[in-house]
């Protein structure tokens, strides 16, 4: 069987096959892990330290910490509509949990330590059971001490596939991360600074797809790819290219973070931490012949990963990228919207813990508190005093009612914004044109102000921060209250 295709596994197998060995085969069997015309899917996934190698020799094995024997994994695939019953498996030596990021769930599944959830402590497992109402590309990470768990690569992708819709002869997942490696030895280097978190973030030494230096990925001669393009960097923002194609446009966006939106060609549409595109393009014909992706957002464009053809070439048909399926995200009613202004700044006075607090802090909310802080959402900077004491909510949102967020970037840095369990119809902004999509993570130029909607729904208190994780671990978060 081709690499590209994935494994199909009965839900039988999946059973039999057993916790950990499942999230294992997820990786070692394509990238990929598929269930069958069952409606619970279940995986463990066991975070633990973990030695692979990113850099070549004479460097060392890097230690990461992952979800799975390699970095990107697992791959979880459901069907729209099937549930997951995922149980985290805490083979860590620090507390932790799992955010489900992107998936309009139910507030006690989103995996916040604190506000959603009791911290997982080592040696723990807790088991989050909810069924994502949209397809789409969607990933998981921990919510705490993330700079150097996600520096490390804890993290996984969880795809919800479309009923419906058009078909692709490949299905990838592309996952775009950097390392903050010592080149000569493989050791990991310091995952934030002063200087990287009060700026644009401290930025890794090694760029990769899927944990490989400029990896070659086969697809099918002639066939119709679609590819999974994940940000899952903490801090660099990247502009993709798949360039060389035979008719020469390239690649086309279906979907942004798992939306889709009529196709339009993937031509300049900037990926922060978090924010995902599925693009579809046209592999060459001649088995052997290559594409490039490219991240064109620095002057000098960067070579990341090499698409080759392979096998006999599919029988030609017309390259002519279809829409996915509609979502079904609840419609904000913009006439009766409330507007709500968010604004992102500099701390007024930047706060810091000494390391008497932290020490008197219990370790539990130690470990989720930086020592400093830089920034803040309206005024308010996460946590102020520990996690013991939780901040009031930025804004308090009555249920079913409309919203619109004033999103103002009062900084001189780009900032994405996430919010959790919703995903925002993305309106206008002051400085750019905007193409009208839903997202859950919006990017904020430098003093820009963007109006984003969604329609209060789902009750709960739910996250609202920045996706640079230095970011968001200085005091750029914080969270709405739907009630
Ligand atoms: Cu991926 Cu709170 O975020
Ligand atoms: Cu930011």
């Amino acid at each position: 069987m081709p690499a590209f295709l994935a494994p199909r596994l009965s839900r039988r197998t999946l059973l039999r096959a057993g916790g950990t060995v499942l999230a294992a085969a997820a990786v070692a069997g394509g990238r990929s892990l598929a269930a069958a015309s069952t409606d619970l899917v279940e995986v463990e996934l066991l975070a633990k330290p973990r030695l692979q190698r990113i850099l070549p020799e004479p460097a060392a094995p890097s230690p990461l910490i992952t979800y799975a024997e390699r970095f990107p994994g697992p791959v979880i695939r459901l069907r729209k509509g099937q549930r997951l019953r995922a149980t985290l498996v805490n083979g860590l030596d620090e507390h932790t949990s799992i955010h489900w990021h992107g998936i309009r769930l139910p507030n006690a599944e989103d995996g916040v330590p604190f506000l959603t959830q009791a911290v997982t402590r080592p040696g723990e497992r807790h088991t989050y059971e909810f069924t994502p109402p949209d397809s789409g590309s969607f990933f998981f990470h921990p919510h705490c001490n993330t700079v150097e768990l996600l520096g490390r690569g804890l993290a996984g992708a969880l795809i919800v596939e479309e009923e419906g819709g058009p078909k692709f002869d490949a299905d990838l997942v592309c996952m775009v991360k950097d390392w903050i490696l010592d080149k000569a030895t493989g050791a990991f280097g310091e995952f934030t600074s002063d200087r990287g978190a009060s700026r644009a973030g401290t930025f890794g030494t090694v760029s990769t797809v899927n944990g490989e230096i400029d990896p070659v990925i086969d697809v099918p001669a002639n066939g119709d790819v679609r590819a999974r393009l994940y940000n899952v960097d903490s801090s660099r923002v990247i502009d993709l290219r798949v360039e060389g194609t035979e008719n020469g446009g390239g690649a086309w966006i279906i979907a942004v973070d798992g939306n889709p939106l009529p196709p339009r060609p993937l031509d300049g549409w900037p990926m922060a931490p978090a924010m995902r595109l599925d693009v579809v393009f046209r592999a060459p014909k001649e088995a052997g012949k290559t594409l490039r992706l490219t991240n064109v957002y620095s002057a000098e464009p960067k070579p990341l990963a090499t698409f080759r053809a392979t096998g006999p070439a599919l029988p030609n048909k017309r390259f002519a990228p279809r829409a996915l399926p509609a979502a079904d995200i609840p419609e904000p009613d913009l006439k009766t919207a409330q507007v709500v202004p968010m604004a992102f700044s500099a701390a007024a006075a930047p706060q810091v813990f000494d390391s008497a607090l932290l020490t008197t802090l219990p370790e539990a909310d130690a470990r989720c508190l930086a020592a400093k802080t830089f920034w803040a959402i309206n005024q308010q900077s996460w946590p102020e005093g520990g996690h013991e004491r939780l901040p009031p909510p930025l804004v308090t949102l009555d249920k079913g009612r409309s919203y619109v967020f004033e999103l103002a970037n009062l900084t001189p840095h780009l900032h994405p914004i996430h919010i959790h369990g919703y995903t925002f119809k993305v309106l206008s902004s002051d400085g750019r044109k905007v193409v009208p999509h839903h997202a859950d993570t919006v990017l904020l130029e430098p003093k820009e102000r963007l109006r984003v909607a969604i329609k209060a729904d789902n009750p709960g208190d739910w996250m609202f921060h920045c996706h640079i994780i230095e970011h968001q671990d200085t005091g750029m978060m914080g969270y709405i209250r739907v009630a």
